[in-house]
């Protein structure tokens, strides 16, 4: 009698340690099998995009290969359900763009301000986010080139905010292609015309 009780006790005691082992095992595989999101060719166009970029603060640190998830990438969201890129939002200065009319008092505090914008040219690759609904490239620097005439071919935008980024030239008549878009920000285009023209 005493032995069948401990025996039993003991089989119910592995029995737990078994239950305890398998919740452990099945929580930490479900970790691990974490599904991405993210679509492998939106990923490959954000990081060409990233590439024609200038980015002294780096704040696409996080746009990197192997960070395979590019909907937790830094200023990125994407479709719950379908994964797909739908918001690219990369103002400068965090999106407290300062008013031109602000001086700065040294010139260190002039370049550190204008590190805090991205320049460089806007890759075409922009075009492979196919369900791209929101683009914020506000308070950049693009030095006077010209807005780029394929976003008029970003079909699905909503929001396109290019404001205080310092475009230059004409604004391209692609733009009224948008034909889903609510807001359109092109304020504060660079004082002078560029000679620049961007191939797009
Ligand atoms: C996306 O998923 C999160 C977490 O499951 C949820 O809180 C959020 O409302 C969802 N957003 C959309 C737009 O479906
Ligand atoms: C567009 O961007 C500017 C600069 O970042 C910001 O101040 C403004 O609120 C934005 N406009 C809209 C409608 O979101
Ligand atoms: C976009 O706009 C341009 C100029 O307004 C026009 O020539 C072109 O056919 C349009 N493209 C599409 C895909 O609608
Ligand atoms: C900008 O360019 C346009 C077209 O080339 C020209 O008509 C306009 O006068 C220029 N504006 C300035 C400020 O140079």
């Amino acid at each position: 009698m005493t032995t069948r009780l401990s025996f039993s006790s003991f089989s119910s005691c592995h029995l737990c340690l078994l239950v305890v082992l398998a919740l452990f095992r099945s929580c930490s595989s479900k970790q691990n099998s974490e599904p991405v999101l993210c679509i492998d060719a939106e990923r490959q166009a954000l990081l060409r995009f990233k590439h024609g970029l200038t980015d002294e603060t780096h704040r696409l640190a996080s746009w990197v290969a192997e960070n395979k998830d590019c909907c937790n990438w830094y200023g990125i969201t994407c479709d719950n359900s379908t994964g797909h890129v739908h918001r690219v939002h990369l103002p400068g200065h965090g999106g407290h763009c300062p008013a031109y009319s602000v001086s700065y008092f040294t010139e260190k505090e002039y370049t550190d301000a204008s590190k805090q914008r991205l320049k460089g040219d806007i890759s075409r690759s922009l075009l492979d986010l196919k369900q791209l609904k929101h683009l914020d490239l506000s308070c950049n620097d693009f030095r006077g080139i010209q807005v780029p005439k394929f976003i008029g071919s970003l079909q699905n935008l909503k929001y396109l905010n290019l404001s205080n980024s310092k475009f230059g030239g004409t604004i391209p008549p692609q733009l009224g292609n948008l034909s889903n878009l609510n807001v359109l920000c092109l304020g504060s285009f660079h004082e002078f015309n560029s000679t620049r023209n961007q191939q797009a």
